[in-house]
């Protein structure tokens, strides 16, 4: 099966840095298709470039989409990346549509700025309807994770807001193709939508808790990591352009 592996992205000094780094993860992955979801309204030169870049050097597939957040929720307390998460679902299903043929396949929602082993991606590839596994680094912890017992989810480890019907991470689950064409309109939804209920409202819409499949050893080992990048210090940047190139970083 394909993965698709939608990452939303927006500009920002250590973008390229996070997308480099992505993609020497992703490129070394079989059958991964990268959708790359700016947070923008048009999509920036510096992505497009990026993005030919990385065809024209034998990197992964990659479809460059953007989809803007509306000003209003941009600040805190407002779940991020709603709109560019579902710009990507809505292109995988239309895609789907058009083959003639069901085709197996997997998304997985990959934000930029996490760290993903090579291992997790041969476990996700398995998945028949949603898949779920530890997530390091995240929720307060150094690790959350589903509790599994005889093959099954029954609870789950974690430090922050535990009565959510699925106390975990974006990067913490998978989802059959299969599973995201035949709910067609599952998607991600703000509407109040409290800080960490994004994944939550989404696993509902298409999962039990009880059909959740473990990876990873029955949830036993951290494939990927919650990592966040520091914020750079521009603080000497001069307020002018003087040097005598210019050059995109
Ligand atoms: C946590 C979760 O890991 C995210 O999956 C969740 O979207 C987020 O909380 C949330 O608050 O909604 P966190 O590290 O706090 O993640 O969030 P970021 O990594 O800053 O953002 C998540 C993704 O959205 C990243 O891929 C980032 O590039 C993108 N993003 C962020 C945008 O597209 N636009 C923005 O304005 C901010
Ligand atoms: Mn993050």
């Amino acid at each position: 099966p394909v993965i698709y592996t939608i990452t939303p992205t927006y500009s920002r000094p250590v973008q390229k840095a996070e997308l480099t780094r992505l993609a020497n993860t992703f490129r070394q992955v079989a059958r991964l298709h990268w959708v790359l979801v700016e947070d923008s309204a048009v999509g920036t030169e510096l992505v497009s470039r990026f993005v030919a870049g990385l065809l024209r050097s034998g990197g992964p597939p990659c479809t460059h989409l953007h989809a803007l957040t509306p000003r209003r929720f941009k600040r805190p307390g407002q779940p991020r990346a709603t709109e560019q998460r579902n710009a990507g679902l809505a292109w995988v299903r239309q895609r789907h549509q058009r083959l003639p043929a069901p085709q197996p396949g997997v998304v997985f929602f990959a934000d930029d700025d996490n760290t993903y082993s090579l291992e997790l991606f041969q476990e996700m590839r398995t998945t028949h309807k949603v898949s779920v596994w530890p997530v390091g680094l995240a929720g307060g912890r150094r690790y959350e994770r589903p509790v599994v017992e005889k093959g099954k989810v029954v609870g789950w480890y974690t430090g922050w807001r535990a009565g959510r019907p699925f106390p975990i991470d974006m990067a913490g689950f998978a989802v059959s193709l299969q599973v995201i064409l035949s709910n067609p309109k599952a998607i991600f939804r703000r509407h109040g939508s409290q800080p960490g209920m994004q994944e939550s409202d989404f696993l509902r819409q298409i999962t039990t808790v009880e059909e959740l499949e473990p990876k990873a050893n029955n949830c036993t080992k951290v494939l990927v990591w919650h990592t966040r990048t520091e914020k750079v210090n521009l603080s000497n940047e001069p307020k002018y352009h003087l040097d005598s190139v210019k050059i995109e970083v």
